[in-house]
């Protein structure tokens, strides 16, 4: 649907005296960006015509396109030949600060939801207790979930956790880092490896989308802040939802 919640040109702060006015274009993208992350746009929402923003705030239509051009870089909307701008559906999770599923999903203006698979205490597997530095037979506990946004299914994710950090699993019900933060004991600095893959059968399925669908494969080892793996999480994310983001400097 066409979406009214057209924005108050520059709703953000003015800018205070002395400080460099940020270009036009970057602050037409920060003000829909806004938008977006506070859920006052949703995802498969469209923009108004490029004609109609430029007419809102008074610039050219070059200015209005360079700012689409910006948010699309963000992975925030997506161009369809023909059709419009539409909010994207796609998520982004930053690769260089340490966010949790539940922050990644706030951050789009969703509201993250799981299915817990598994949530007890069990034998290290070989994989794990490699990845935790833990002896073979060590009891970590471990919690799979499928991970949602808004009801649509966006992940799959098995955590084991070092057994002080998490004596418990039964206690996480929602954000795993939440109850980890809140015993002092949230991953301070993680190592991810990022693949491709098929999902297989099983997988996708519980994503909702055809077996053998592209798939990320991400494996989280995170660090405490004695430098001590804590939490070892493989994820399968849906190729079709996210977008991988790395600043570079
Ligand atoms: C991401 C990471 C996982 C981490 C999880 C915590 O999805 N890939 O390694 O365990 O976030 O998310 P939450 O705090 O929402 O449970």
């Amino acid at each position: 649907m066409m979406s009214d919640a057209v924005p108050t040109p520059f709703s953000g702060p003015p800018p205070t005296s002395g400080e460099e006015e940020a270009p036009l274009y970057v602050r037409i993208a920060g003000d829909y960006a806004e938008r977006i992350r506070e859920g006052a746009l949703s995802p498969g929402d469209a923009l108004p015509p490029e004609r109609k923003i430029a007419e809102i705030y008074g610039v050219s239509r070059v200015t209005v396109r360079r700012a689409l051009e910006q948010l699309v870089l963000e992975g925030l909307i997506e161009q369809r030949q023909g059709s419009g701008t539409y909010v994207s559906q796609r998520l982004q999770q930053p690769l260089s600060v340490l966010t949790s599923f539940t922050e990644d999903v706030r951050a789009r203006g969703m509201t993250p939801n799981s299915q817990f698979l598994d949530r007890a205490i069990g034998i290290a597997t070989p994989e794990e207790a490699i990845g935790l530095g833990l002896k073979p037979g060590q009891g970590v506990s471990r919690i799979a979930r499928l991970r949602s946004a808004d009801g649509i299914p966006l992940a799959i994710e098995t955590a084991a956790v070092v057994l002080d950090a998490l004596p418990d699993p039964t206690v996480v019900t929602d954000s795993l880092y939440d109850v980890l933060s809140s015993r002092g004991m949230r991953p301070v600095r993680a190592i991810q490896r990022l693949s491709a893959v098929a999902l297989d059968k099983r997988n996708a399925e519980l994503l909702d989308v055809p077996p053998g669908s592209p798939g990320l494969y991400m494996v989280r080892v995170g660090y405490d802040a004695g430098d001590r793996p804590i939490e070892y999480t493989r994820s399968f994310y849906r190729g079709d939802r996210w977008d991988f983001i790395t600043e570079l400097a």
